[in-house]
């Protein structure tokens, strides 16, 4: 079997862990498409939010026996992700309503430094959560410039270079585009930020349900994820670097607690959630297995010499990434052959720079009739702007700033993608015929 087989059957077989995929939809298998707003979730949740209600359930502060496994397993838990980002350990990392709650409570926090007349640098690339808590500090008199893209959508480093001189006190960046697949250069954008002073406050939602990610090689400074898009629970998760805690000051409740990330997990917590996040990295650890059982090998990667538990969940997200290399390259070629496609982010030709998250309209067609249309044939993928509101506005102007997205991750396959354009030529026959 060479690697492109074992990584097909690597993860064709991944979607028998997941009891929600391969339904039906008047008579037609679902396609789910809409990876990009929230995964599905394997048997490895929903067991372990099942073991939690059964042997665990408890509030912080007694002490029974159910309260300090239950506290144990959200140190546990802190330390998967921790992991599966590359940050040093379960104190860089709190868990969270959502990752939009953590940018607010970033730019709450790191407001408090900021002085009337300090610059914030943020993009046009973001999807609104990581652009509206900073907007909010305009109304101190703090200056919020929008570092802008180029015709692709791609984030232009001179403009940035000017935006630097300004000496601004924090960059907001997005790690990869929610609305084009667009990977960007976190390691280049936080470098430059540093050499002007700035820190860096990084949306990872997208990257890491697609790619190891490595906050520290990246050198962010504050992030925040959803555990929900990365085949977990309705939450999120926030990391801060520790030389960062060190520095922070003020809000929590009990002032007396250590200087760890846990700072920002005020009041209770999804406990459940959170035990369902260790099944989602459970997860992932068997994806590895899977993959070098079929001879798959990390061996050449960075990841080969990491911590055993960082070695085999992040393992999975590389290996994933090359299969997806698979999907976005099949994806395109399809695509190229539909009359009147307007593919907004990086080409063909550029696909090692993206996800398999594709944004398109097509010529004289509605996008919205379109995304109906689909839907009715059982394809689940959304229309509109999926909240990366300047970016939209900017690349999809003619049609309002909403576009058709197909978003897929490692569960989906070639085969589905076959499925899909079929159908799609179905409807465009149906619709460009009721058009005349
Ligand atoms: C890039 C990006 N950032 C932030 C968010 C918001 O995430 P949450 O729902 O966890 O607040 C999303 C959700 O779609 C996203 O795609």
């Amino acid at each position: 079997m060479n690697e492109t087989q074992a990584l097909q059957q690597t993860f064709e077989h991944a979607r028998t862990y997941f009891p929600s995929l391969g339904t039906s939809y008047k008579g037609r298998p679902v396609l789910f498409f809409d990876n990009s707003a929230g995964a599905q979730v394997s048997q490895f949740v929903i067991d372990r939010v099942t073991d939690y209600y059964i042997h665990r359930n408890a509030q912080k502060g007694t002490i029974f026996v159910r309260t300090a496994e239950m506290q144990q397993t959200i140190v546990d838990a802190r330390q998967l992700a921790a992991d599966l980002i590359g940050a040093a350990d379960h104190t860089e990392i709190a868990f969270g309503q959502n990752a939009t709650n953590f940018f607010h409570l970033f730019a709450h926090h790191l407001g408090r430094d900021l002085r009337v007349g300090d610059h914030i640098i943020i993009t046009e690339a973001d999807h609104h959560a990581n652009v509206t808590p900073w907007l909010e500090l305009a109304e101190r008199d703090i200056h919020v410039h929008l570092w802008k893209v180029d015709a692709q959508g791609n984030l232009d480093f001179d403009e940035y270079e000017k935006l630097l001189a300004l000496e601004p006190k924090i960059v907001a960046a997005g790690w990869a585009s929610n609305a084009t697949g667009t990977i960007h250069d976190m390691q280049r954008i936080t470098h430059m930020a540093h050499a002007a002073g700035a820190l860096v406050v990084a949306d990872g939602v997208q990257a890491a349900s697609h790619i190891a990610m490595d906050v520290k090689t990246a050198g962010v400074d504050f992030a925040a994820f959803s555990t929900y898009k990365i085949f977990g629970p309705h939450m999120g998760f926030g990391y801060v670097n520790r030389e960062r805690l060190e520095r922070l000051e003020g809000w929590r409740i009990q002032k007396e607690l250590e200087k760890d990330a846990y700072f920002f997990e005020v009041g209770s917590q999804n406990h459940e959630g959170i035990e369902g996040f260790i099944g989602s990295m459970e997860y992932l650890a068997q994806l590895t297995k899977d993959a070098e059982e079929n001879g798959l090998s990390l061996d050449e990667t960075q990841l080969a010499t990491a911590r055993p538990s960082r070695r085999n969940i992040a393992g999975a997200m590389h290996f994933a990434h090359r299969y997806e290399q698979q999907l976005t390259d099949h994806f395109l070629a399809k695509l190229a052959s539909i009359e009147g496609v307007v593919l907004y982010g990086k080409t063909a030709e550029q696909s090692e720079e993206r996800l398999p998250v594709f944004s398109f309209n097509i010529e004289g067609i509605k996008t919205d009739t379109l995304g109906h249309a689909l839907n009715d044939a059982g394809v689940e993928a959304r229309t509109g702007n999926y909240l990366a509101i300047n970016l939209m506005k900017r690349l999809a102007g003619p049609f309002d700033g909403s576009a058709l997205r197909i978003s897929l991750v490692h569960y989906n396959t070639l085969e589905e993608i076959n499925q899909f354009f079929g159908i799609l030529d179905e409807v465009l026959e149906h619709l460009k015929a009721s058009a005349i």
